[in-house]
């Protein structure tokens, strides 16, 4: 069985083409992306309508580059997998509105599938895949959330962030440094030159006894900071000295990396259980993947992480996740054409 997938929930438009084998983790056959930062870029962040209206421009071409490189033919696509939600609305009515045109030309069938689950189960696309039950953190630009997951559709919502998202945190601290956006990726490559422990700024509910999280204040804290330093040198945030920003950035970036770290370790201790996945656009920090990793040695804790590449959005993840959920039998695709999207859908109700 092959599985297209289509993922438009944001600014990526990503195809790929899965196949399932028998009882074995799904093999990825061939994917293909187009990113619309720049696009959004001029804007300082996403725009919904432009997004819709270039997912409508790339998801045809990408989708017969990926049958092109996987010397395969609209024919031989079983199953249309698109994300259903959580996402922008507009942007994923044109993915589920493509995935199901196409299921009924080709007399196929359709499955919508949760972005989130397509990130939480991102890792089986990567050569060492983990195997059931573990703990997730995903970490994203719109959720922050541990779960513990038993096998596919198993979900149990152990924390989440009471506020914004760690990506949100990332985002919203760079573009007050003036780093543009998308802020992670920025942010983190200039904290690289910066010493994390230059300012103390607040570990958001790092002691609060659950597993939520809380990253709305950081960036207040953050900002009061930059402040005061740019009026000590009498000048604006954005030109203050690069090794003062950078020591901002490298702080930010030690504040929500602990707290991500912390909390991980001891949902791990709550749920008994030894092995931890990342998934999500955050995944891809490298202070993060370090300091979990020397943590998690120390414990036995064994951590999995999807492909760099495959950290943010894209279409691998939606058509593995369709895969497994098909292979699992935790749902059938269906030959209703009839679509719906899902811009809210919180993913332990799947
Ligand atoms: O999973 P994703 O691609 O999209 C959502 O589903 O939200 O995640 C995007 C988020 C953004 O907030 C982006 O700034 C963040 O992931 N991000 C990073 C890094 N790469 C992406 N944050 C920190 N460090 C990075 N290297
Ligand atoms: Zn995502």
């Amino acid at each position: 069985m092959r599985v297209l997938g289509i993922e438009s929930s944001c600014d990526e438009t990503g195809v790929a083409l899965v196949e399932v084998q028998g009882a074995g983790v799904p093999v990825l056959l061939a994917e293909a992306l187009y990113s619309q930062i720049e696009m959004h870029q001029a804007y300082g962040g996403v725009v919904p309508e432009l997004a819709s209206r270039d997912h409508i421009r790339r998801v045809l071409p990408l989708t017969e580059q990926v049958l092109a490189s996987s010397g395969r033919a609209l024919a031989d696509v079983d199953v249309v997998a698109f994300t259903r939600g959580p996402g922008l609305a507009g942007a994923l009515l044109v993915g589920a509105g493509v995935a199901c045109a196409l299921g009924a030309a080709l007399g196929k069938p359709v499955l919508g599938v949760h972005h989130l689950e397509g990130h939480l189960l991102s890792p089986f696309l990567s050569a060492d895949p983990p195997e059931f039950p573990f703990v997730a953190l995903l970490v994203s630009g719109g959720h922050t959330q541990l779960m513990r997951v038993d096998g596919v559709g198993r979900y149990t919502l152990l924390g989440e962030t009471i506020d914004d998202a760690a990506g949100e945190a990332f985002d919203k601290s760079a573009k007050l440094l003036g780093l543009g956006y998308p802020g992670g990726p920025a942010l983190s490559r200039l904290a690289e030159r910066g010493d994390p422990a230059a300012f103390k700024l607040p570990r958001p509910l790092l002691h609060s006894g659950n597993l939520d999280f809380s990253f709305a204040g950081l960036k207040t804290a953050v900002m009061v900071q930059a402040k005061k330093l740019a009026l000590a040198q009498d000048c604006a945030v954005t030109d203050l000295p690069a090794n003062v920003l950078a020591d901002v950035a490298a702080s930010t970036q030690a504040a929500i990396v602990e707290v991500l770290v912390k909390k991980s370790l001891a949902a791990l201790n709550q749920a008994g259980l030894k092995r931890l996945v990342v998934a999500g656009g955050v995944g891809a920090n490298r202070r993060l993947r370090e300091q979990l990793n020397s943590e998690c040695a120390r414990r036995q804790v064994r951590v999995h992480y999807p492909e760099l590449h495959l950290c943010t959005d894209n279409g691998a993840m939606i058509a593995m996740a369709a895969a497994m959920r098909l292979q699992s039998g935790q749902q059938t695709a269906s030959e209703v054409y009839a679509f719906d999207v899902k811009p809210r859908w919180p993913l332990d109700s799947l």
